[in-house]
């Protein structure tokens, strides 16, 4: 997996983009990555901003509904509270002649359009009826308001679920008015029974009482609800009027029984009051079943609602039914449609001219970045003159200007080297020639130096010791013995032949090394350790020239321990590199830091005039680099130097090709 996404990775880095597209994309990406969560949000923000309001408005418009459908009850309340307090129902219940009471009660049953108005005795047996005539003698005690007033003896209202029968005996009419067939609903919850042949009444009771305020009988009223829609029209009226969505109501109220709607202004598909259809599960399970109305989206008849239910409980707080109010949801999904599509339009407009001011603002930085990449090819095609020119007050402007003075310093540099360059060429000219010369004058002065050698020695050994000239013979002798050895060192020097490389024990060359020197006098008073590694492997060298290099180190050694002291000679092999290593470490005055650097230039030397040529170290480097080694110095004044002489295993022996000598010395 890792690898997978690390190699499409790799090929992601491997893609050339330029500059300028990388911008723009950078750019495209922050600008998508910003307006997508913008949008995410605000589309979110705006739902459920709108949502939100739809749902607050349908949660008071069922509180008005409410006060609307209460208030209605509380009027019947007041009608029969008021009637039960006459004269005339004392004195018809107490004398028995009811006919002037029925005349009185019919006047205010139809005045105040009630559907029932009905006087019984103080234990609920109907004496009149004024909606039906004929019926009567039957008790109505088992009806839960007419108990509570026979319990109470006070007034009470309430909703009330009246049977079939009851209805029957109130007036055949109001039996039929309420009878409903259930029509098939969409989402409404499985129900045994196919009709309703109960209704559901705004009801209220009040008792009678004589002058001796004995309770002597009661008078109750109400008004249907099955198919009485002035209620939930009022509701419509008052909150919605009238107004319509796309020839549909915006505003609907509904009274159901149970779950069946007894009362609403809901249309059917045929535009007709959806009465008789029924509540979906889901709204009938939280507000019959639960108690706890419900606010949100809900299917009413044939259409998506905003809607709100609450529960309508009789006198013994049973459900019975439910009270609702819906808005069409079709409208605030317009809306809220609508005003997504305004955030988009703007947000992609938005990101659209933010694209278009970052495409010229990454130009702004382009261009100058396009001149400063031209400028510097052009330098390092070795145009130094070439210069920037950008005036944009910023970094670009700096980098411009840095630019420029370095392509100025580069040319100041450039002529400065060219010059030096030139100076140099002309002084090793002149030196090379200066050498050529000191060294053909070395050759000439050779050969009769010699002569000049040998024939003072003559001289000197058959002058007589009394001889006064004897004294000024030796001095020929040494001035000329010095100036031979000067006029060699210099043909040495200047000759630097090539080696002639044959394979060798280095240990061997070291050890013959020591012997030409360690009886001399000067190493009297030098203790010599040596530290010789054991099967060193064979080394290809010129032996004659690294013998110079060892007795010139070693001589010069002596030399700075002229109190006494000790030289350590060590020899071993680096298998790392593959070099064998020779160092000399004496106890000696050590050098001076400043002539650190010096000592290996010719004819440099710190001894006394005629004691040193100051070629010694000079031939030795010579010699060492034409075997490809290195000769390196480490010294600490009063304390000591140490040389170390590192020369490569792998060499090549003339005549023989490349060799590399392996074999190991065995002592
Ligand atoms: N082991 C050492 N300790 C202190 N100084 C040294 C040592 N080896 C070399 N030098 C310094 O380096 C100088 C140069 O040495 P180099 O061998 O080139 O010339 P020289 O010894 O002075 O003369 P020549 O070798 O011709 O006799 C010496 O004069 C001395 O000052
Ligand atoms: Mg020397």
């Amino acid at each position: 997996m890792t690898t997978k996404l690390e190699a499409l990775l790799d090929r992601a880095r491997s893609v050339r983009l330029p500059i300028a597209t990388k911008l723009v994309l950078s750019f495209l990406l922050i600008v998508a990555f910003i307006s997508t969560i913008y949008m995410v949000v605000g589309i979110r923000l705006i739902s459920v901003r709108i949502v939100a309001e739809a749902q607050e408005k349908v949660r008071h418009d069922l509180n008005a509904a409410r006060e609307l459908y209460l208030g209605n009850l509380a009027h019947i309340n007041d009608i029969v509270r008021v009637t039960a307090d006459r004269f005339f129902l004392r004195e018809a219940i107490l004398s028995g002649n009811l006919e002037n009471a029925y005349r009185e009660l019919h006047r205010v049953r139809i005045r105040e359009g009630l559907d029932i108005l009905t006087l019984t005795d103080q234990h609920g047996n109907v004496l009149l009826r004024t909606a039906f005539f004929d019926s009567g003698g039957d008790n109505q005690s088992h009806d839960e308001l007419i108990k509570k007033v026979l319990e109470n003896e006070e007034p009470a209202a309430s909703t009330v679920i009246v049977s079939g029968e009851d209805l029957e005996r109130e007036s055949p009419l109001l039996k039929n008015k309420a009878y409903f067939e259930f029509i098939d609903t969409p989402l409404a919850r499985e129900r045994e029974e196919i009709e309703e042949t109960a209704g559901m009444m705004l009801k209220a009771a009040s008792p009678i009482f004589d002058s001796e305020n004995n309770f002597i009988g009661i008078l109750y009223g109400g008004t249907l609800l099955n198919r009485n829609v002035e209620i939930v029209d009022k509701v419509k009226e008052t909150l919605y009027e009238e107004i319509q969505y796309k020839g549909q109501d915006i505003g609907t109220a509904t009274i159901f029984q149970d779950d069946v709607r007894i009362s609403t202004n809901v249309k059917n598909n045929y535009g007709s009051r959806a009465l008789g259809t029924r509540v979906t599960e889901e709204v009938y399970d939280q507000v019959v079943i639960k108690g706890e109305p419900w606010i949100g989206r809900a299917y009413v008849v044939n259409n998506w609602y905003i809607t709100a239910y609450e529960p309508i409980r009789d006198i013994t707080d049973k459900i019975i039914g439910i009270l609702y109010v819906g808005i069409l949801e079709e409208k605030y999904l317009d809306i809220r449609q609508g005003a997504v599509l305004t955030f988009l339009g703007i947000t992609i407009a938005a990101a659209f001219v933010a694209l278009v001011v970052s495409y010229f603002m990454a130009q702004r930085i382009l261009i100058p970045i396009f001149k400063l990449v031209n400028a510097s090819k052009a330098v390092a095609s070795g145009n130094l003159d070439a210069t920037v020119d950008i005036k944009s007050n910023d970094e670009l402007e700096y980098l411009a200007d840095s630019f420029n003075q370095m392509a100025l310093a580069l040319k100041k540099r450039d002529e400065q080297l060219r010059e030096f360059a030139t100076q140099k060429i002309m002084e090793s000219e002149k030196l090379a020639l200066i050498g050529q010369l000191a060294a053909n004058v070395a050759h000439e002065l050779n050969n009769p130096l010699q002569g000049i050698v040998t024939y003072s020695h003559l001289i000197l050994e058959t002058t007589d010791n009394e001889d006064p000239s004897k004294a000024s013979v030796e001095k020929i002798v040494g001035q000329a013995t010095r100036c031979r050895d000067i006029i060699r060192g210099l043909l040495d020097f200047s000759r630097q032949r090539e080696p002639i490389k044959t394979l060798s024990n280095i240990n061997a060359v070291m050890e013959q090394c020591l012997s030409f020197v360690e009886d001399q006098a000067i190493f009297h008073n030098i203790e010599i350790t040596k530290r010789f590694e054991e099967d060193l492997p064979m080394i290809v060298i010129d032996p004659s020239q690294i013998e110079r290099v060892i007795m010139n180190i070693i001589i010069n050694a002596t030399e700075a321990m002229d109190e006494g002291g000790e030289l350590i000679l060590s020899t071993r092999y680096d298998a790392t590199t593959d070099f064998v290593e020779l160092e000399f470490k004496d106890t000696g005055h050590g050098i001076h830091e400043e002539d650190l650097e010096k000592i290996f230039d010719p004819f440099f030397t710190t001894k006394e005039v005629g004691h040193g040529t100051g070629l010694g170290l000079a031939i030795s480097y010579g010699i060492v680099k034409s075997h490809f080694g290195t000769i390196t110095v480490d010294s600490r004044l009063g304390e000591g130097t140490t040389f170390l002489v590192r020369l490569p295993l792998q060499s090549v022996i003339e005549g023989q090709g490349n060799g590399r000598a392996r074999q190991i010395i065995n002592n």
